[in-house]
């Protein structure tokens, strides 16, 4: 059996819609688990998990509302029969407007969906995996929760608290079998990211040249390390925060890194 192997795991995946988390699903249902797509928008998380096919369900829901978060574990765990993964995929980006121009009620916003929202649904499926005795769960960090993005004080934030709930549950839970991880990836070829680019707010050939690696990620890297982390290969891996950026954050030189025009 490979440690890859996810026949008979229930796997259920938030964001499971779009981008990186509906990689993963990709990822995971292709090595045998059973997954739940999670997201905010109901139509297309039902139509991702009917393209999935037919062990894989549909668990929409808001995980910033404690209620729906709740719905969404339900439902997972009735589909699956039992819930061995958590990957936290769900979350917003923010406006990039200077810090007096801010509301308070857009910081609120992205710190209930990114962080808030992080420990809700930890805190919902871990009753289930501390009484299974194992489990593994793998939340989505970012560069910004290593270094400060100017103009996106409530992003970094977040991402800084999605790292430190991240240590804080692993240090809880490591004895009863419990693993929790995060990654931080740099700039991913996600929708969230082209909307990104196209609105002028993130300079693709900048972040380019800025990375050692020369490019953006593809969602199937960041979905294949954090299958890693929820695998048996990752067994004593317990509240670390794994960066997988092509390098950015390694980078100290003054300038550029790759020279692209
Ligand atoms: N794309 C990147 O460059 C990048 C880099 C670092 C970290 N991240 C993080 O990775 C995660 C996924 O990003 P992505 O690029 O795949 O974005 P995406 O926009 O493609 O996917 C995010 C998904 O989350 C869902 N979502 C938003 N609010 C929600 C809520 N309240 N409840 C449930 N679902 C909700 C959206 O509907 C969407 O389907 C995010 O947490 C993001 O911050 C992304």
């Amino acid at each position: 059996m490979s440690g890859l192997d996810f026949s008979g795991k229930g796997v259920l995946i938030t964001g499971g819609a779009s981008g990186i988390g509906r990689a993963s699903a990709t990822l995971f249902a292709a090595q045998g688990a059973a997954v739940a797509i999670s997201d905010i928008d109901e139509g297309k998380t039902r139509e991702v998990a009917r393209d999935l096919g037919n062990r894989h369900v549909a668990a929409p829901g808001d995980v910033s509302n404690e209620e729906s978060v709740a719905n969404i574990v339900a439902t997972a765990r009735a589909g699956l029969g039992r819930i061995d993964v958590l990957i936290n995929c769900a979350g917003v980006s923010d406006t990039f407007a200077p810090t007096l121009e801010q509301s308070v009620a857009h910081w609120q916003r992205i710190i209930d969906i990114n962080l808030t929202g992080t420990y809700l649904t930890c805190r919902a499926v871990a009753a289930d995996m501390l009484e299974q005795g194992e489990g593994a769960i793998v939340n989505i960090s970012s560069i910004a929760g290593l270094v400060g993005l100017p103009y996106r004080n409530a992003y970094t934030a977040s991402k800084h608290g999605v790292a430190g709930v991240t240590k804080s549950l692993a240090s809880e839970w490591g004895q009863y079998g419990v693993r929790v991880n995060a990654v931080s990836p740099a700039y991913v070829a996600t929708p969230m990211v082209k909307t990104l680019i196209a609105s002028g707010r993130v300079d693709e050939k900048a972040i380019q040249r800025r990375t050692p690696m020369g490019r953006l990620a593809t969602p199937e890297e960041i979905g294949n390390v954090m299958m890693f982390l929820a695998s048996p290969l990752a067994s004593y891996v317990n509240g670390t925060v794994i960066p997988i950026d092509g390098g950015y954050t390694g980078y100290g030189a003054a300038g550029a890194a790759v020279d692209i025009d």
